[in-house]
Parts: C-alpha cells; sequence; structure tokens
C-alpha cells in the first residue's frame, strides 16, 4: 500500500522533531501503522532553512495554503500555534477533507467546539495528543485506556516552566523572579513567559482534559486561571513544614450536588497554585516534567509521568496521532474514537461551576500583631463561618518592626473542606481586622487521595 502522506505547517522545534523521529523509526513505525507514513511537504516563511532541515526529496514551501490543496496529502500537521492563522488553516484544511494533527492547546480550548463540529460534518479526524502535557500520552489514556471509568477527578502538573520554577523556589529558597530568569536562561520559558507563569497554558490543557474526562463541550473561558507570579519563597517553606509542596494544578472535578446544601451538580476546572501532601507522587515530580492524576471509579488513582514539552517527545505524541489516523481512516467516521471521547450527540450539558461554588480546603498566612487575643479574633470568625480548622502554625515572632514597634508574626492556618465563598467572606472579615497586618495569603489545598 502507498504510505500516507502528510504536510506539515511550521517547521519548529517541534516540527523538525516529528521529521527526524518519522525517518529514524519509520521501518518500526510502518509495523505498527500498517503503512508507511511520510512527510512530503512542509510550508514554513524559512524555506531555506526547512529545506536544509529536511534535504531534498521534501518539498518546501512558504504557502501553507499549497499544502491543503495538494491532493496527495491526506494529513496536515499544523505547528503554527496560537489562535490566528493557525484557526483558518485548520479549518481550511478539513473543509479541503484532510484530517490534521494538531499541538495547538489554545486554539483546541478556545475554538474546539467549532473545530471538531467541522471536522465530524466533513468525516475527518483531528488528533492532538501533543497539546496536553507533550509526549505523555493522557489524551490516549482518558479517551480509551479509561473508558470503563466514570472520572470522578483529573489533576495535573501540565506547564513545565511553572513546575521547574516552584523546584528552584523550593530547592534553593529562590524568589520568584530569579527562578524566572534562570528558567527563561535554560530555554524552559518562552521570552514571554504570561501564559506559563499566568496558568493559561496549564488552563487550556485542564479545558481539553474536563472535555474528555466528563463529556462536555470544551469551555476555556469557565476555567478559573490563577499563576504562580504571588507566590513568596515564604508559603513554600511553611508549606514544607505542614508536609506539603506547592504545585501549579490544573484541576478538573465531576461534583456530586447536595440539594440540602443547595449545591447543583456542575464541574470544577481551575488552574492555581495548591498545597499537595509531600508523600503523594505527584508531589516530587520536579524540575520541567509533567504528571497526571485520573481518578476513576473503577480503577482508583493513576498516574502519568514524563516530559510535557521539548522536540522528540512533544513529537512522540504527534507521530502517535500519525499512526492512530493512518490506521483508523478508512474505519467508518462513526465507529472511530470520538474527538472528546464521548459520541457528539451524547454530550452532557453539565455546568461549569464558578469558582465561588468550588469546594476545597485551604492555606492561609495571616502577617498579624503579636498581640493577646489575636488568634482568637481570628479562628472565632473562621468559627463562625462555620470552617473547620485542620492546623494552626505560629511562628516566633519577629524583631520589632514597623512603625507601630509591635512584634509581629505569621500565623498560618489549615483548613478542611468549605466553600470558596464562604472563604471569601471570612478573609475578607479577617483582613479587616486591626491586628492583620498585611493582604492574607490563601493557597489552595488538595488531598488527592
Ligand atoms: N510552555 C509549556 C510548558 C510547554 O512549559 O510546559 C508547551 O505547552
Amino acid at each position: 500500500m502507498k504510505p500516507i502522506q502528510v504536510g506539515l505547517l511550521g517547521i519548529g522545534v517541534v516540527g523538525s522533531g516529528a521529521f527526524n523521529v518519522l525517518r529514524r523509526n519509520q521501518e518500526e513505525i510502518k509495523r505498527r501503522a500498517g503503512r508507511g507514513i511520510e512527510i512530503t511537504m512542509v510550508a514554513d516563511l524559512n524555506v531555506a532553512r526547512a529545506q536544509e532541515l529536511v534535504g531534498p526529496g521534501v518539498t518546501v514551501v512558504s504557502d501553507a495554503r499549497a499544502v491543503i490543496a495538494n491532493p496527495d496529502i491526506d494529513i496536515v500537521i499544523e505547528l503554527i500555534g496560537g489562535y490566528g492563522i493557525a484557526k483558518t488553516l485548520v479549518l481550511e484544511a478539513i473543509a479541503a477533507g484532510k484530517h490534521v494533527v494538531t499541538a495547538n492547546k489554545a486554539l483546541l480550548a478556545v475554538h474546539g467546539t467549532e473545530i471538531f463540529a467541522a471536522a465530524s460534518a466533513k468525516g475527518v479526524m483531528v488528533a492532538f495528543e501533543a497539546a496536553v502535557a507533550g509526549g505523555i500520552p493522557i489524551i490516549k489514556a482518558l479517551r480509551e485506556g479509561l473508558t470503563a471509568n466514570r472520572i470522578q477527578w483529573v489533576a495535573g502538573i501540565i506547564n513545565g516552566t511553572t513546575n521547574f520554577i516552584l523546584s528552584e523556589m523550593r530547592d534553593k529558597g529562590l524568589d520568584f523572579a530569579v527562578a524566572l530568569k534562570e528558567a527563561q536562561a535554560l530555554g524552559y520559558a518562552e521570552a514571554d513567559p504570561t501564559f506559563d507563569i499566568e496558568g493559561v497554558d496549564a488552563a487550556h490543557k485542564a479545558t481539553l482534559m474536563a472535555s474528555i474526562a466528563f463529556g462536555v463541550p470544551v469551555q476555556f473561558d469557565k476555567a478559573y486561571v490563577e499563576g504562580i507570579t504571588q507566590l513568596g519563597a515564604a508559603d513554600i517553606k511553611y508549606a514544607e513544614q505542614l508536609g506539603y509542596r506547592i504545585k501549579l494544578l490544573g484541576i478538573t472535578k465531576r461534583r456530586q450536588g447536595d440539594v440540602t446544601k443547595r449545591q447543583a451538580d456542575g464541574i470544577e476546572l481551575r488552574v492555581h497554585p495548591c498545597l499537595v501532601p509531600a508523600k503523594r507522587l505527584i508531589a516530587n515530580v520536579e524540575g520541567a516534567m509533567n504528571a497526571v492524576v485520573v481518578n476513576g471509579d473503577a480503577v482508583g488513582n493513576t498516574l502519568y509521568y514524563g516530559k510535557g514539552a521539548g522536540s522528540e517527545p512533544t513529537a512522540s505524541a504527534v507521530i502517535a496521532d500519525l499512526v492512530d489516523i493512518t490506521r483508523l481512516h478508512t474505519a467508518d467516521a462513526a465507529q472511530r474514537v470520538p474527538h472528546l471521547a464521548f459520541q457528539p450527540n451524547a454530550m452532557s450539558d453539565l455546568v461549569v461551576l464558578p469558582m465561588s461554588e468550588v469546594v476545597t480546603s485551604y492555606y492561609l498566612r495571616l502577617r498579624v500583631a503579636d498581640e493577646t487575643g489575636v488568634l482568637t479574633k481570628v479562628t472565632g470568625i473562621l468559627a463562625e463561618a462555620g470552617i473547620s480548622i485542620d492546623a494552626v502554625l505560629q511562628r516566633e515572632a519577629d524583631e520589632v518592626c514597623g512603625e507601630s514597634q509591635v512584634p509581629q508574626t505569621d500565623v498560618i492556618i489549615l483548613t478542611h473542606d468549605c466553600v470558596e465563598a464562604c472563604m471569601n467572606a471570612a478573609i475578607a472579615q479577617m483582613q479587616a481586622l486591626p491586628t492583620v497586618l498585611g493582604p492574607i495569603t490563601r493557597i489552595r489545598k488538595e488531598e488527592l487521595a
């Protein structure tokens, strides 16, 4: 059988990795796919550089539309990124009857509904294993390996840059800004690392995992997103003393409503720094590595660990998608694995809950005047709000400082689960106490048991 012909849009770090791995392992891949898979055409603005990378046997053009228009091309790989021209080209490739492979989480998290609908109408596949956690086959695991399960929750370290920064802050006691500079020097963070450090990249990935876990449409706009820019080295140290590590987690959870508490059924979808018990495997994922824990009702917890970025790790996921499509593209479209794991006519209308309705536990750090009765007032407010305290840590008072010359200290409180709105109200009340001397730090906590 003649090889499947692939057109590549954008030959940067991941594209060149895909080209090299496909060449290097072509025999092995052919034995798996049942026929050869060849990248025969590449579009890149830098034609000379691209031609040098792929050699003379491959056609290189500057116009991506020439790849889409080529009737010999069966699959288009989109590695341009972003929501702009990438979206136009993906939709044009689908309209031309091409299957699409993409690593573009931003595009799918924001425009996935439109793109998957267009692909279904045209009977082509849009595969995106590389879009979430790079080389880790988490899409495959959620969509196929765990199909027996009612998924309860997914929690992952799905941004390597921020995990590297947090690891450096903990290991070396560095401040955020210093650790970020280090990440940039090592090439982990982008020149503009905003999407990484503000949690947006992780939220794109969590959005896709939520859809596949629960069979809901992609809804990035409903995700709660909080990055790591406000994290202080002190909180990382205190968390450690309490037996926790702080990780930036992408979390999506099914919430069973409770009418007595006026809670509706829904889905939590959130990215924020999180205290995780140090004894959990995921708490020990260090540096730029990624890991995802999935909890299913039948299987319990499963953990997936590996490189979430980089040339060949991400290429590994891109090529797995090429093999899947090669195996399946002659199959009846209705019998293929659905884009979002559930059949399009069986999607759920479960709502994504607002952050105020999320239930979790908390780490609070309060800078207080070291005076009689301060702790009583603070714990009194929590008790009034029905928030149960799990642990309290009080540091020795610092040297006399501030204009008031009153000794100050940090009080750290761990709470049991409560509703976010309730915690917001309690924090506002505590913040108003004259003996609370600075902004209260709140970090959410997940036991992941
Ligand atoms: N910038 C991402 C990370 C990799 O640091 O994990 C691509 O999503």
